[in-house]
């Protein structure tokens, strides 16, 4: 279903599911109410200005900074997810370090005097693995995901009290003295319920219940579910939002995510969004109104390690206002922080009154806030034609408006701000390669074969993630083919021809240790098949396939029973009998690769083997490991990974995880002249194309020391590895 292929899909479900609301169920009574005009917090009406940062895309080292950057940006609210799967690793064994302290986290941005949306989830979609689900989740018997099932029921309410108790324990509610101002219950649930009809009703009204029974103290909202029961808020998602209307006409009218561009693939280009369209996205949102609105992403980091969703990149920049390095992305994070700047000059108008809106053209409007109580006005002036700047007369005066451009009068006379006219300077970024080169070292993965001793050994095929349940991204796959002498193909110097298919994501098949083909999907179709001539001899030819899980899906309707791995069919034809269905005959199976299991990528584990260097080091070779050791680049400029000389696999340094590397997957797609002015969509401004959809990899400077850091890469596709550099990002 195309609408799924990802979460941050802008469909429209039109439905209306009319819910009497009891009067008893009104606004939350403690000192974060709202009415239909605004939040209020200790009293004080507010238009609130909010920006997501997760936790663990970023290190704790930089969440100071990123949460100070924010509040100078103008911000007045951090919003997070919270990551089950990070939190959780095995069932009952928690995990509330390093980049998952999330209560370090909430008390960081507590102490800059900013709020705090909470997003518990516990599903998250968030282009994060398996949508924030632990996968051993997938495996309690009878689990199905999302609905009226049960032991889902009974694993989600336990995760959610679990981090309401935490956050009651530590006193970070609003009405605790704490900076959480709301909380979010599932996540985009609407077009599931939808979809599944009674047993997503059913799920929604407990979920309801479950979660107001909490007792926070503080709203809950959720997010693109327009038939949200009473008292939770129904939210809005998107590129723009002005048009919607939460269904409650008591409810604030929330953007939760007003998308700053969009989330990179493997094998996609990268997306971009114009500071005129985001600030455009806002004011039309703040002149309809608007009572808060939430940057997605506001700084949208790295997905360390493995946890980015299916074929998601591990860059998450997301064209934020603060870069994937925390850097302000400028001209757009400066232009957004004069237009904070304006809002909050007009919030005494905006919280105290609705507009009154005039046309003045075809395309052209204004709105004026003008509480009756008197002493403050707002005007909004709007121009949506997405050619022409337009002259627009209003209250006698003259006022000339870019194409798509809101202009903002904070006191109704002056012109403080043109969401088309950018004053911020644009920074000039670059990735400045550091001259000290790596002197490494490699060691080559034996192809393990089906008689290799610690082998699970079936009749048939298996899906991979039941087998490895994620514990790496690889599976190997291996079966023995006996070819009689007497095959006709052997005499007349025919090959044979291997089918192989595969639910996903990638796969390399080896034939007597000799690698003889390479596939992959992408995120629209991660399911591949190979078709290919194979060089078999007589007697027993082994056959080894490596299959690579590339993220778990993390959105869709039951997105949990889609497979991975070879579930076939597998076949050779051009034999004697003709074609040889290999899918039903036995097949050993082994988890991971060796140098996973041995640990290579830490410094004890790494002098396990036996490593070559000089003229013996691996080039271009498939499942190669590398190591070096080196000294940390001078100053203190973040740092990253040039890797474009290298294929597919996984780096880290000093045995933390920087990310699948995967600068061989180029972005396919176009990429075109953008103009700022009209309807954005993700494929409107994308840049990259026919270039390595990642190229550069963070890594963060709180992972390096002075001295003696291991950096360890596992190449599965063959790669050169003098062609890696570290690169500062330096204006
Ligand atoms: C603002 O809200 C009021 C009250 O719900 C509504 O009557 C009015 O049409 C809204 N105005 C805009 C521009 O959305
Ligand atoms: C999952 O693995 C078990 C063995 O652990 C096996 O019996 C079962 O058939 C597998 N299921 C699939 C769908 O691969």
């Amino acid at each position: 279903m195309l609408r799924f292929k990802n979460c941050r899909s802008h469909f429209l479900v039109v439905f209306v599911v009319v819910i009497f609301s009891s009067l008893a169920c009104g606004p939350v009574r403690a000192t974060v109410s709202y009415d239909d005009k605004a939040f209020i917090i200790n009293g004080n009406r507010r238009i609130l200005i909010s920006g997501s940062i997760h936790y663990p895309r970023s290190t704790p080292e930089m969440w100071p900074g990123l949460i100070q950057k924010a509040k100078d940006g103008g911000l007045d609210v951090i919003q997070t997810y919270v990551f089950w799967n990070g939190h959780e690793p095995s069932p009952g064994k928690y995990n509330f370090e390093g980049r998952y302290d999330l209560v370090r986290f909430i008390k960081l941005v507590h102490q800059a005097g900013l709020f705090v949306h909470l997003r518990i989830g516990p599903y998250i979609c968030g282009e994060w693995n398996f949508g924030g689900f632990p996968v051993w989740l997938k495996y309690v018997p009878g689990m199905e995901f999302r609905t009226d099932n049960q032991p889902f029921k009974v694993a989600m309410q336990g995760f959610v009290a679990k981090i309401v108790n935490m956050m009651k324990s530590e006193s970070l509610f609003e009405p605790q003295g704490g900076p959480i101002i709301m909380s979010q219950i599932e996540n985009e649930y609407g077009p599931i319920e939808w979809e599944i009809g009674a047993p997503g009703k059913a799920y929604t009204k407990w979920f309801t219940q479950m979660a107001v029974g909490l007792k926070t103290g503080v709203p809950w909202i959720m997010c693109k579910q327009e038939d949200a029961p009473d008292p939770m808020i129904d939210t809005c998602n998107g590129f723009y939002c002005e048009n919607f209307r939460p269904h409650n006409p008591r409810s604030p009218k929330m953007f939760t995510e007003l998308w700053t561009a969009w989330y990179t693939e493997f094998g996609g280009p990268v997306p971009r969004r114009s500071a005129e369209d985001t600030a455009f996205a806002v004011a039309r949102f703040i002149q309809n109104n608007g009572s808060f609105f939430n940057y997605y992403m506001y700084h949208g980091g790295t997905n360390f390690g493995r946890t980015a969703g299916r074929f998601i990149a591990t860059s998450y920049d997301y064209d934020a206002p603060l870069d994937e390095y925390g850097l302000p992305n400028e001209p757009k994070y400066g232009h957004l922080a004069e237009l904070h700047k304006v809002i909050k000059q007009a919030e005494p108008a905006l919280v105290s009154s609705y507009p009154t809106v005039t046309w003045l053209g075809k395309y052209q409007e204004a709105h004026v806030f003008s509480p009756k109580s008197g002493g403050h006005c707002a005007l909004f002036l709007s121009n949506y034609d997405p050619q022409n700047s337009a002259k627009v007369t209003f209250w006698n005066k003259q006022y000339n408006l870019p194409p798509w451009s809101v202009s903002i009068f904070p006191d109704c006379k002056t012109e403080a701000f043109n969401t088309a006219r950018v004053s911020a300077g644009s920074s000039q970024m670059k990735m400045v390669p550091v001259k000290s080169g790596f002197s490494w070292q490699s060691y080559i993965e034996d192809t393990p074969t089906a008689d290799d001793g610690e082998s699970l050994v079936a009749d048939g095929l298996w899906e991979q993630v039941n087998v490895t349940r994620d514990n790496s991204d690889y599976l190997w796959y291996m079966t023995d083919v006996n070819i009689a002498s007497n095959e006709g193909f052997l005499k007349n110097g025919k090959d044979l021809v291997l089918t192989v298919m595969s639910a996903g994501h990638a796969l390399r098949i080896f034939i007597n240790g000799q690698l003889s083909g390479t596939v992959y999907g992408g995120l629209e179709n991660p399911k591949l098949t190979f078709t290919g001539n194979v060089k078999l001899r007589a007697g027993v030819n082994k056959i080894s396939l490596l299959s690579s899980a590339v993220g778990l899906p993390n959105v869709g309707t039951h997105y949990e029973q889609w497979n991975t791995g070879v579930l076939g069919p597998v076949s050779l034809s051009g034999l004697n009998e003709g074609t040889r269905n290999l899918a039903k005959q036995r097949w050993s199976y082994k988890v991971g690769l060796k140098g996973e299991s041995l640990s290579l990528n830490t410094m004890s584990g790494s002098s396990s083997v036996e490593w070559v260097q000089g003229s013996l080091l691996a080039n271009k070779q498939p499942l190669t490991w590398y190591k070096a050791i080196f000294n940390a680049p001078g100053g203190n400029d973040p740092v990253a990974l040039d890797m474009s000389s290298m294929g597919k696999g996984e780096i880290w340094i000093n045995g933390e995880g920087v990310g699948r590397h995967w600068a061989a997957y180029t972005a396919h797609g176009s990429c075109g002249q953008c103009s700022y002015a009209g309807t954005y969509s993700e494929t409107k401004c994308q840049t990259n194309c026919g270039q390595p959809s990642q190229r550069w990899y963070h890594v963060p400077r709180s992972w390096l020391k002075p001295s003696g850091n291991l950096l360890v890469v596992f190449e599965e596709w063959g790669g050169d590895p003098s062609g890696i550099k570290f690169v500062t990002r330096t204006k």
